[in-house]
C-alpha cells in the first residue's frame, strides 16, 4: 500500500468507530423538522385552484406562516399506483428531481374528480375501488378503498418544506426586508445548520442554504411494515424511539455494527405494510439523505371519520405512522396500493425495473479473497477446487491486481500474463472477476485518469477545480457518473480493444462507490462537490453507486456487441438497482450474528427489488471457526449470491483447509446448490418476468397467515423449498415453523 492513503486505511483495521458517523442529533435538517413541527404550523389545499390535465390533477398549498405556496400534483398510475408530487410554485432555482430510476415515464390514468365539497375534493380513476380524498384545511389525503380508509397522507401535519432563499449574503444586505418567518440571527443560523452545518472537523457551506422535506403516512390496520434497506436490523421495521430514524445514506462501514439503524451501503427509500387482506408500498423517489421514523400507535377501536359527504366508519385495530424526510430535492411519492404482496411487487417494478436476468455462471459458487496474490495463487486454489472434488465457478481479484489501485491495469509482477491466465480458467469453462472502483488515482502517467481528467469527466469541487480525496490509491478524483457522457465513456473502458489483458470470461466488481473517501465527512464525498448539471453532491449522493454499476453493465453488454449478459456487483445501490445486476452487504464480521442478520437483510433487499443479494461467506473480517465457517457455506448455498470473501491478514480458508470432515460438509453444501441450480436459474427467470422475489420473507408466501408476519429466521426460497438455516453454534436441533399447515 502507498504511504498516501495510510492514515486512513487503518481505518479498516478494526470493527467501525460509529463517532465517525453521525446520529439524527448531528443532522440539522433533522433537528430543524422536529423543532418547526413542533410548533404545529398548518398547510392548507387551495381548492379554487385545482386544474384537471390529461395526466395529473394539480392545485396549491400553502403555509400559514410562509405563504409559499406549493404545488400538489396527483397523478394515478396504470396498475393502481398514486403519485403525489410536491414542489415549489416558483422556485428561486430548479429543485432536484430524480432522473433514471423510472424506466420509463409512468402511464397515466386520467382522474376523475367525483365528489367536491366546499373543503374537500374527491378524486377517483374510474377503475377499482379506490379514491383519493382531500381535506383541504388542514390539508390532508385520505386514500380510501370500500369505504375504509386505508391510508392517510399527512394527518399528522408533518408537511414540511424549506423553500430556496436568497443567499444569506445577500439577504444580509437587503436586510430581511422581505422575509420575516426566517430567523436569521447568528446563533440560529448555526444551531439550526441552515447555511453552514460542522459535523466533527468538517464544515458543510450549503449555497443553496437549507431545502429539506418532510411528510407523514399514517397506514391504518398495519403493524408489519419491512422494506428501507441498507440496514444491519431485523426484516420487520421497528417503531424508532425518541431521537432516532432509519437513516439511509450510502456509507462505507466497515464491520457495521449490527441492529443499529445508521446507514450503511445503499439506499432504496421505499416500504411495504402488510396486514391480513392488503399490502401496500410507499416509494419515496428522493437520492438525498433521508431519515424515516416509524412509530406503530396502539389499537384503537372505532374512529368516526367526517370526511365531507363521505362519513366512513372504520374499525381501525392498530396504526402505524411512517415520517420521510430529506435533505432536499422535492416530494415525489408513489403509494403503491396491492393489494396482494405480488401486486405491490409488480407495482414497484413496473416503475423501476426488475431483477435483471443473470448469466448462469453467476448463480454457482464464487471464490473470492482480498487478495489471491497473483497468477500462481489463482492456479494453485482453481487446482484446489479440482482436487477436492468442489464445483465453483468464478474466482476473483480484489485491488491488489491492479498496478498501484489504477483500475483497468495489471499488476506485471503478480500478474504478467492475465490472458494466459484466464485462458486456464475458461478451458475449465470458469470466470474471472476484478474490481473497478470508482476512484482514480491522480496521475497524469495513468491514461484513465489522463483521459477523463482531459475530459472533464471528474466531480468538481465548489471552487470549481476536480475533487480530490483519498481512497486506495491515496490521492484520487472521482468519475461522474451522474453524467452520460462520462458513463458512456467508462462503459467504453470495458471494451476488449481497450481493456488490456480482458477476455470475455472477465466480469466487473463496483466497490467502494458511496463513494468512500477515507478523508472526508463520514468517510464519504463533501455534500457541496459539484456534479454534472451543478448539481451539488448532497441531491444525489444515494444514487452515485447506482450509475457506476449501470455504467459498468453497459459496458459489458456493449463489449459483446449486445450477445451476453453482464455480470456486475455493486456495493452502493438505489432504488432500481436491480436492473444492473448484483449488490452484497459488504463488510460483514466472521461472528454468528452476523450469519444471523444475514437473512433478514437479505429478506428486505428481495422484497425491495433487490433479488440478487448475497452475504460474504465466512464473515469478511476475522477468522472464522470451523463450525461457523461450514454453517455460513450451508446457509449461503441457499442465498441468491452465493460468494466467500476475507479481508487482508486474514488467514486463508479455501474450503478444503479445515481437515477432512469439514471439507466433506462445505463440498456437500456447495454441491446442494449445484444440484439445485436450475431451480435457481429459473427463480431468477420469473423474477425478471414477474417481479417475484428469489429469497422470500414467510409472510409473502402465506400472506393470510398471521403467524408467518413476523418470522426472518426461514424463508421461502421461491414457493416451493422452505429454509431455515442454522445460525447458533453447537446446533444439533433447529425449531422450524412450518407454515401452510392449514391448507390441504
Ligand atoms: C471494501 C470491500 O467491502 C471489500 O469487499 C474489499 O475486499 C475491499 N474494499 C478491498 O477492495
Amino acid at each position: 500500500m502507498e504511504t498516501d492513503g495510510k492514515e486512513e486505511i487503518s481505518v479498516e483495521d478494526e470493527a467501525v468507530d460509529k463517532d465517525i458517523f453521525k446520529d439524527c442529533s448531528n443532522i440539522a435538517f433533522y433537528r430543524r423538522q422536529k423543532q418547526q413541527l413542533s410548533k404545529k404550523s398548518t398547510y392548507q389545499a387551495l381548492l379554487d385552484s385545482v386544474t384537471v390535465g390529461k395526466d395529473s390533477t394539480n392545485f396549491q398549498i400553502i403555509n400559514e406562516a410562509t405563504k409559499v405556496p406549493l404545488l400538489t400534483e396527483v397523478y394515478s398510475i396504470e396498475g393502481n399506483i398514486f403519485r403525489f408530487k410536491i414542489n415549489e410554485e416558483s422556485p428561486l432555482k430548479p429543485r432536484y428531481e430524480v432522473p433514471d430510476v423510472l424506466t420509463s415515464k409512468p402511464n397515466t390514468v386520467r382522474l376523475i374528480s367525483c365528489s367536491r365539497d366546499i373543503g374537500s375534493l374527491e378524486l377517483t380513476n374510474g377503475k377499482g375501488d379506490l379514491k383519493c380524498h382531500i381535506t383541504a384545511n388542514p390539508f390532508k389525503v385520505d386514500l380510501v378503498s370500500e369505504e375504509e380508509v386505508v391510508m392517510s397522507i399527512n394527518s399528522l401535519g408533518q408537511l414540511y418544506f424549506e423553500h430556496l432563499q436568497i443567499p444569506l449574503k445577500e439577504r444580509a444586505t437587503k436586510e430581511n426586508e422581505e422575509d420575516a418567518s426566517v430567523d436569521t440571527s447568528q446563533q440560529n443560523q448555526e444551531d439550526m445548520g441552515l447555511w453552514e452545518e460542522k459535523f466533527g472537523k468538517y464544515v458543510d457551506v450549503k449555497v443553496n442554504g437549507p431545502a429539506s422535506i418532510g411528510l407523514d403516512f399514517s397506514l391504518n390496520g398495519f403493524e408489519y411494515l419491512y422494506g428501507l434497506p441498507q440496514h444491519a436490523e431485523s426484516h420487520q421495521l421497528k417503531n424508532t424511539g425518541d431521537g432516532e430514524a432509519y437513516r439511509l445514506y450510502n456509507l462505507d462501514v466497515y464491520g457495521y455494527k449490527i441492529n443499529d439503524k445508521m446507514g450503511i451501503y445503499g439506499s432504496v427509500p421505499y416500504l411495504l405494510a402488510h396486514k391480513l387482506g392488503r399490502t401496500l408500498g410507499i416509494f419515496w423517489l428522493n437520492s438525498s439523505e433521508t431519515l424515516v421514523e416509524i412509530n406503530t400507535e396502539p389499537a384503537v377501536k372505532y374512529t368516526l371519520t367526517q370526511m365531507g359527504t363521505v362519513a366512513a366508519k372504520q374499525k381501525v385495530t392498530s396504526r402505524t405512522n411512517v415520517h420521510w424526510m430529506s435533505e432536499s430535492g422535492i416530494i415525489d411519492v408513489f403509494l403503491l396500493t396491492g393489494p396482494t404482496p405480488s401486486d405491490v411487487f409488480k407495482q414497484y417494478s413496473s416503475l423501476t425495473g426488475t431483477q435483471a436476468m443473470p448469466p448462469l455462471f453467476s448463480l454457482g459458487y464464487h471464490q473470492c479473497r482480498w487478495n489471491y496474490e497473483d497468477e500462481h495463487d489463482v492456479k494453485a486454489v482453481d487446482a484446489g477446487f479440482d482436487k477436492h472434488d468442489i464445483p465453483y465457478d468464478v474466482i476473483w481479484l480484489d485491488i491488489e491486481h491492479t498496478e498501484g489501485k489504477r483500475y483497468f491495469t495489471w499488476d506485471k509482477k503478480r500478474f504478467p500474463n492475465p490472458k494466459r491466465m484466464q485462458e486456464l480458467l475458461q478451458n475449465k469453462k470458469r470466470k474471472l472477476v476484478v474490481i473497478s472502483d470508482p476512484h482514480i488515482k491522480i496521475d497524469p502517467d495513468y491514461s484513465v485518469y489522463a483521459k477523463a481528467k482531459e475530459q472533464g469527466f471528474f466531480v468538481k469541487n465548489h471552487e470549481g477545480g476536480d475533487f480530490e480525496g483519498v481512497c486506495w490509491p491515496g490521492l484520487s478524483s472521482y468519475l461522474d457518473f451522474t453524467n452520460p457522457k462520462v458513463r458512456e465513456w467508462y462503459s467504453g473502458l470495458f471494451a476488449f480493444s481497450v481493456y488490456e489483458g480482458s477476455t470475455d470470461i472477465l466480469y466487473i466488481w463496483n466497490d467502494m462507490n458511496e463513494p468512500s473517501v477515507f478523508r472526508g465527512p463520514e468517510l464519504t464525498m463533501h455534500k457541496n462537490a459539484i456534479h454534472h448539471g451543478n448539481w451539488e453532491h448532497r441531491e444525489l449522493h444515494n444514487i452515485y453507486g447506482f450509475y457506476q454499476q449501470m455504467a459498468t453493465a453497459e459496458g459489458l453488454i456493449q463489449r459483446s456487441k449486445g450477445k451476453e449478459r453482464p455480470f456486475v456487483l455493486t456495493r452502493s445501490f438505489f432504488a432500481g438497482s436491480q436492473k444492473y445486476g448484483a449488490v452484497w452487504t459488504g463488510d460483514n464480521i466472521a461472528e454468528w450474528s452476523y450469519l444471523k442478520i444475514s437473512i433478514p437483510m437479505l429478506l428486505t433487499l428481495s422484497i425491495t427489488g433487490i433479488s440478487f443479494c448475497g452475504a460474504d461467506v465466512g464473515g469478511f473480517i476475522g477468522n472464522p471457526e470451523a463450525e461457523l465457517l461450514v454453517r455460513w457455506y450451508q446457509a449461503g448455498a441457499y442465498q441468491p449470491f452465493f460468494r466467500s470473501h476475507a479481508t487482508m491478514n486474514t488467514k486463508r480458508r479455501e474450503p478444503w483447509l479445515f481437515g477432512e470432515e469439514n471439507t466433506r460438509l462445505i463440498r456437500q453444501a456447495i454441491r446442494e446448490r449445484y444440484a439445485l441450480l436450475p431451480y435457481w436459474y429459473s427463480l431468477f427467470y420469473r423474477a425478471h418476468v414477474t417481479s417475484e422475489p428469489i429469497m422470500r420473507p414467510l409472510w409473502v408466501e402465506f400472506p393470510d397467515e398471521l403467524q408467518t408476519f413476523g418470522v426472518e429466521d426461514e424463508y421461502m426460497l421461491g414457493s416451493a423449498l422452505l429454509v431455515h438455516p442454522v445460525t447458533e453454534p453447537k446446533a444439533t436441533v433447529v425449531d422450524v415453523f412450518l407454515p401452510g399447515s392449514n391448507e390441504s
